[in-house]
């Protein structure tokens, strides 16, 4: 297994882009089998949970061709329903997409239950009330979730109960080839739900509200191919700006949406860092000492859930007392687990957790439990004046491109290496 090592206690100066969203990508990649017509994809982060889900389409009957490192032309005319292996869609969350695209082209759908980070309970009763809203009839067989209709979905209200992203996503992909009018009420607002409307309008459908909690999809007979860009991945972003406030420096992240930031620029400023925002870009600037403050996570645009680790890891190193309450996942502090290995003095209960900063931490060896938690990690080696070992960089670069590269070039002393272990696996082979 690849290890990353750190020696930090360094701080981070010079420029970072960020790369295109995975969690915008997924979504606008699955939607690709509502239409008949090829769509080129731009700006699409060329990380591990991207390439699985276009093999999936590849293996469905789609022609998936890519073009570069960061765009791809997506052809579902001959796409096959219910044919995607599980085998590859256990891997990710993002497969569950399919279930919405597949049915709403083709009034059925059948993909194994999705994988996904360990944070928590991860069910589908959301995606299923909704396409059960549509006219289809959910059921569970080996494996697979399946939803068929007697024809194509019809149009109706859908209320979410709670807030999902997932469940918002599906609910417009199994809608927009719909007989009549849908409106979800309680919808995501993310970022990434109103891309995946902007691309599916690009497409020819007819959606409106995306971005509010109420979003109308007008039903219309089939989609055109279109070319659409993703928007840039505030989470990885929002990642490299908790990084230089944990480790100080003076870092400009570019190709973002600043808008996309305000909560993570505004606690950063709360916590001590000076944040300076341009028109695509955002500076952090920290002297590395930060006060301590209090993180409740919450849909878009609250603080994301997605960043709590990170700035979990942050935090061990601000003066005082830091407390996050965790709305969102009901098991999302175990990465609070390995900061402790480090010395960081963490008290969790339930869906709370009491950091007392200003402990100095020591390296250790690290687990990433999942994909922010390893960024989270990361972070806390970077800050530590010490040599730290982390283990499972593919739970990383699930999310992250090239998040080594990038962070020797603000300056980090960051590598990658296989375990001793695998060495001697390979020698002896
Ligand atoms: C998406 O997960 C993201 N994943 C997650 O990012 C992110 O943390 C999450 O949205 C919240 O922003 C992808 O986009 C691939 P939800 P999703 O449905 O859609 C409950 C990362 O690090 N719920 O908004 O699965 C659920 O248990 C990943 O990139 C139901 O109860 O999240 C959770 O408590 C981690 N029933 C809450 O809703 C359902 O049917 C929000 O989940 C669906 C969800």
């Amino acid at each position: 297994m690849e290890q990353i090592i750190i020696n930090g206690g360094r701080p981070l100066y010079g420029d970072v882009s960020v790369n295109g969203m995975k969690n915008a990508a997924l979504p606008v990649i699955c939607a690709c089998a509502l239409n008949e017509e090829a769509c080129i994809i731009d700006n699409i982060p060329p990380v591990n949970d991207i390439e699985i889900l276009l093999e999936i389409l590849a293996s469905m009957g789609a022609e998936v061709t890519r073009l570069t490192k960061n765009s791809v032309e997506i052809n579902c005319k001959n796409l096959v329903p219910c044919t995607s292996p599980s085998e590859l869609a256990v891997k990710l969350r993002g497969s569950s997409y399919l279930l919405g695209a597949e049915f709403g082209r083709f009034g059925k759908s059948s993909v194994s239950h999705p994988g996904g980070c360990s944070i928590g309970s991860r069910p589908l009763d959301l995606h299923m009330k909704a396409f059960e809203s549509l006219g289809g009839n959910c059921c569970h067989r080996n494996g697979r979730l399946e939803v068929e209709s007697e024809g194509r979905p019809v149009g109706n209200t859908i209320y979410f109960d709670k807030v999902s992203v997932g469940a918002t996503a599906n609910a417009i992909l199994a809608s927009v080839l719909a007989d009549g009018t849908t409106t979800i009420d309680n919808a995501a607002r993310e970022p990434h739900i109103v891309d995946l409307a902007v691309f599916l309008n690009a497409c020819g459908a007819n959606i409106t509200g995306a971005g509010t909690s109420v979003i109308k999809v007008k039903g219309v007979e089939k989609l055109h191919g279109c070319r659409y860009s993703i928007i840039p991945d505030m989470i990885e972003a929002g990642t490299y700006m908790a990084a230089v406030a944990a480790t100080s420096g003076k870092v400009t992240v570019r190709n973002v949406i600043p808008k996309h930031l305000e909560a993570i620029s505004s606690k950063l400023e709360e916590a001590g860092a000076t944040v300076t925002v341009g028109d695509d870009f955002v500076t952090v600037e920290s002297t590395g000492k930060l006060r301590g403050i209090s993180i409740v996570t919450q849909p878009y645009p609250g603080f994301a859930t997605d960043m709590q680790p990170q700035f979990g890891a942050m935090l061990c190193f601000a003066e005082g007392t830091s407390d996050i309450v965790e709305n969102i996942f009901n098991s999302r502090f175990q990465y609070m687990d390995e900061l402790s290995k480090m010395g960081a003095d963490i008290k969790v209960d339930s869906n709370h957790a009491v950091i007392r900063g200003g402990a100095t931490l020591s390296g250790a060896p690290l687990v990433c439990h999942d994909l922010r938690a390893g960024a989270a990690m990361v972070i806390a080696a970077l800050a530590t004046k010490d040599s730290s070992v982390i283990e499972g960089i593919d739970k990383i670069e699930r999310g992250y491109y090239n998040i080594v590269g990038k962070l020797q070039d603000l300056g980090a002393d960051i590598q990658k290496k296989v375990s001793v272990l695998d060495e001697q696996i390979t020698a002896t082979m």
